[in-house]
């Protein structure tokens, strides 16, 4: 008998696609304008609804990232940044990987649907002609404290408060119930998996284009001058915008291992004990890790990024709030195992004064 056709796959969303084309980074100035989100509920209802900032000939503002132009604009710039980190071009990260989250969470449809629909995404653009600008930066924060925007590949958008009921932690990782998902990952656990005070922030990034001339310090300098509730009410400043104020503490990323020295040197600081970590198993085992041409282990990966010496004979930060230290030991452990490999660390970034 003849066998059936196999079924055809359906097409992908016309929005769903890796968008490497840089020329979608200028964006109409009516169509920024009109994805400016404004706050029904603002403080200052009569301001402008975006902030232009005249000392380096920018606006920043919060768009609605579902404004087809700002999605297209948005997800050009963060997948054209990511293909930097494919393993292929001396990055840190498989191929496969980056596909994957340049289709499904970076596209423009999952900027304008996925993680956009939790978040204020800000966008920082410079004037290219009196109807056009250019995105040079963006950074995507929590609205809510509560949000966790990405926990493992199979959660978005949870609620910290709700984890422990949401997430399904016997769930099996394909078809043998005995081979549990959550046996591939060390984490945190729960319950203080993420600092309560601080807004998740996620996809951080300056345009390909423009790197090298201060513009990510700038951006976040920008969002707490002018966006950060404590800091205004601390200086008495006026709000000059209509649109969200941020009301938490400060910023806390999941943050890749390369990222981890760039974010200090913006004024991140390590929270430490919270770093996770991929588990081999016999059932699963981790791709290949490549530094140029030579292979290496999980171990000399782990080192790489400073694990476990990071940790080892040096005193604990003074005001150890939001850290982990009880869980510091348990990460020197995972780091010298052969089986384990840093998959992030955690970074945090005060509106309010230095690092701890
Ligand atoms: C990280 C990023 C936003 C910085 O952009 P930028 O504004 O062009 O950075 P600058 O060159 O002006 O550097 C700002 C500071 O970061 C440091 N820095 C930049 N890239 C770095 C790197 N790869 N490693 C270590 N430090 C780095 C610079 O030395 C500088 O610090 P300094 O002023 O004390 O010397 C940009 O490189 C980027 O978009 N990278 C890809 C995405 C990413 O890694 N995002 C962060 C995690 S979400």
């Amino acid at each position: 008998m003849p066998s059936s056709p196999p079924t055809p796959r359906p097409a992908p969303p016309a929005d769903q696609y890796i968008n490497l084309r840089a020329e979608d980074r200028f964006v109409p100035t009516r169509a920024l304008r009109a994805a400016y989100i404004r706050y029904e509920e603002s403080r200052s209802p009569s301001a402008i609804n975006y902030v232009p900032l005249p000392e380096r000939g920018l606006e920043l503002g919060i768009v609605d990232s579902g404004a087809p132009a700002l999605a297209r604009a948005i997800s050009s710039t963060l997948c054209r940044s990511l293909e930097r980190a494919k393993n292929e071009r001396g990055g840190h990260l498989p191929t496969a990987v980056v596909e994957r989250v340049q289709l499904e969470i970076i596209s423009p449809r999952g900027v304008a649907r996925l993680w956009g629909t939790h978040g204020h995404r800000f966008v920082l653009t410079r004037e290219v002609d009196r109807e056009t600008r250019e995105l040079v930066a963006t950074i995507l924060v929590g609205r809510s404290k509560d949000t966790i925007f990405f926990f493992t590949g199979r959660y978005n958008n949870l609620r910290h408060s709700t984890i422990a009921e949401e997430v399904d932690f016997t769930q099996p990782a394909g078809r043998d119930p005995h081979q549990r998902w959550f046996d591939l990952f060390a984490f945190p656990d729960v319950e203080r998996f993420k600092p309560r005070a601080y807004h998740h922030i996620a996809n951080f990034v300056v345009a390909p284009e423009h790197r090298g001339q201060g513009l990510s310090r700038f951006l976040l300098d920008a969002i707490v001058r002018k966006y950060s509730r404590d800091h205004l009410e601390a200086r008495g400043a006026p709000i000059e915008h209509s649109q969200h104020l941020l009301c938490g503490r400060g910023f806390w990323q999941i943050g890749d291992p390369p990222w981890l020295s760039r974010m200090q040197a913006l004024g991140f600081y390590l929270r430490w004990g919270g770093e996770s970590f991929f588990l081999e198993r016999d059932w699963a085992p981790l791709p290949p890790i490549y530094e140029g041409a030579r292979r290496i282990t999980n171990l000399e990966y782990n080192r790489a990024f400073g694990l476990p010496q990071r940790y080892e004979g040096r005193a604990p930060p003074a005001s150890g709030a939001a850290h982990l230290l009880d869980r510091v030991p348990e990460v020197i452990r995972l780091a010298r195992d052969p089986r384990a490999k840093l998959q992030y660390f955690q970074t945090m970034f005060d509106f309010l004064g230095g690092a701890p």
